[in-house]
């Protein structure tokens, strides 16, 4: 069946390092091992949308492993809600659509938690839908790597270690925002790696007072200059209540107008949340007398090279996915499970998010060697 198979294959979501080497594993097992045709579809489900197809083969896929971004492009499109000519419209049929007329068996999307939300709509929508983990945030549940967190660990670290020097000399607070909306485990995994002496995740809704007693017992000791590492969506108590109701708001929300109108004030939340990190580095500095400055590390964590460890993964996971498009397996994630992969039920994880468990060993040890969570 393999030899004739006619494959998609598309980037969804933010983009992140090792995209390019999850297209080229899959592309050159299904093209080299298994003798399919590889069909690329540009900027996500825009471009299934849109019918707009990129060639895949030996060559195209060559000198790509370690190049960052993707081939492809990307998009945050949603199949049933893209803005079209100013409207939203929901491009299922159109999608439905393009896959037939490209005369395809089977679809691999490589994306995170939102992608893997919108191939199991597709895939009830009769499309075979394969998909491949990508998420620097690491939050998509079910697996135990995705593809990407390992090289923006790195990165994030590196900035942590030279952040380290500079506040060192100059006796300085230096809050570093580290990417990651709902989940913290760049941040965590950074903080422990770089010995940030404060560390504040969306999961630990921090208290102010023990991020500045944390500060303080350091200047006690004769140490007056602290790393905060803080994540994007790392909030204090009282936000996070606020935020917290509202997201539990959406997810009761049956009616698409209450659901559209809670997804607003989620937006605007959000909008108003951006500054945080500059807020919490002027309340520091406030309360600890401590001069205090603030780098948002953003998009630097997304780009670039991907790190021996992600090219490794996003081989073995596009090989693997490969293996079961070729088996006409399909509804599932490539799921990395230790260092072998398993197919998981896309229903297992669409609305799922993977986030730090509050017994998590990471966090004890990051405990147990003086970090401060605001907690
Ligand atoms: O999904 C990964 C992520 O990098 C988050 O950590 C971040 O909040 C978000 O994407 C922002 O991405 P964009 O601006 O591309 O939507």
């Amino acid at each position: 069946m393999s030899s004739s198979m006619r494959v998609g294959i598309l980037t969804a979501g933010g983009d992140s390092p090792g995209l390019n080497a999850a297209v080229r594993g899959f592309g050159k097992a299904a093209i080299g091992h298994y003798g399919m045709e590889i069909v690329g579809f540009r900027d996500g489900f825009r471009g299934l949308a849109e019918d707009r197809r990129m060639r895949l083969d030996s060559s195209t896929l060559a000198g790509i492993l370690t190049v960052g971004g993707t081939i492809l492009g990307t998009s945050r499109d949603k199949p049933h809600r893209m803005p079209v000519d100013g409207k939203i419209v929901d491009m299922t049929d159109a999608i439905v659509a393009t896959y037939r007329r490209a005369r395809l068996d089977a679809l691999v999307c490589v994306g995170g938690g939102g992608t893997a939300k919108n191939a199991l709509r597709l895939s009830k929508a009769g499309l075979s839908i394969v998909t491949l983990p990508k998420t620097i945030d690491n939050d998509v549940a079910e697996t135990d790597a995705s593809i990407g967190f390992a090289t923006a660990l790195e990165i994030a670290t590196e900035a942590i270690d030279r952040l380290h020097s500079t506040a060192h000399s100059h006796h300085r607070i230096v809050v570093a925002e580290v990417m990651g909306h709902r989940a913290g485990w760049l941040t965590l995994c950074a903080g422990i790696a770089g010995g940030a002496d404060v560390t504040l995740i969306p999961e630990i809704p921090y208290d102010l007072d023990a991020v500045v007693a944390a500060i303080r017992r350091r200047t006690r000791k004769g140490t007056n200059f602290s790393i905060v590492a803080v994540a994007e969506g790392a909030r204090d108590v009282e936000s996070a209540r606020v935020y917290g109701e509202c997201l539990a708001r959406r997810e009761r929300a049956t009616d698409e107008g209450e659901k559209r109108a809670i997804e607003a004030e989620i937006a605007a939340f959000d909008a108003d949340h951006t500054g945080h990190s500059l807020r919490l580095a002027r309340r520091l500095e406030e309360a600890t007398g401590l001069e205090s400055r603030v780098t948002i590390l953003g998009y630097v964590q997304r780009g670039g090279t991907p790190s021996p460890i992600d090219r490794l993964l996003a081989t073995r996971l596009g090989n693997a996915g490969a293996d079961l498009v070729a088996a006409g397996v399909d509804g599932v994630m490539v799921a990395a499970a230790g260092e072998g992969t398993r197919p998981v039920r896309l229903a297992r994880v669409a609305g799922r998010r993977k986030t730090v468990p509050l017994d998590h060993p990471f966090l004890t040890a990051a405990r147990r060697v003086g970090t401060c969570f605001g907690d």
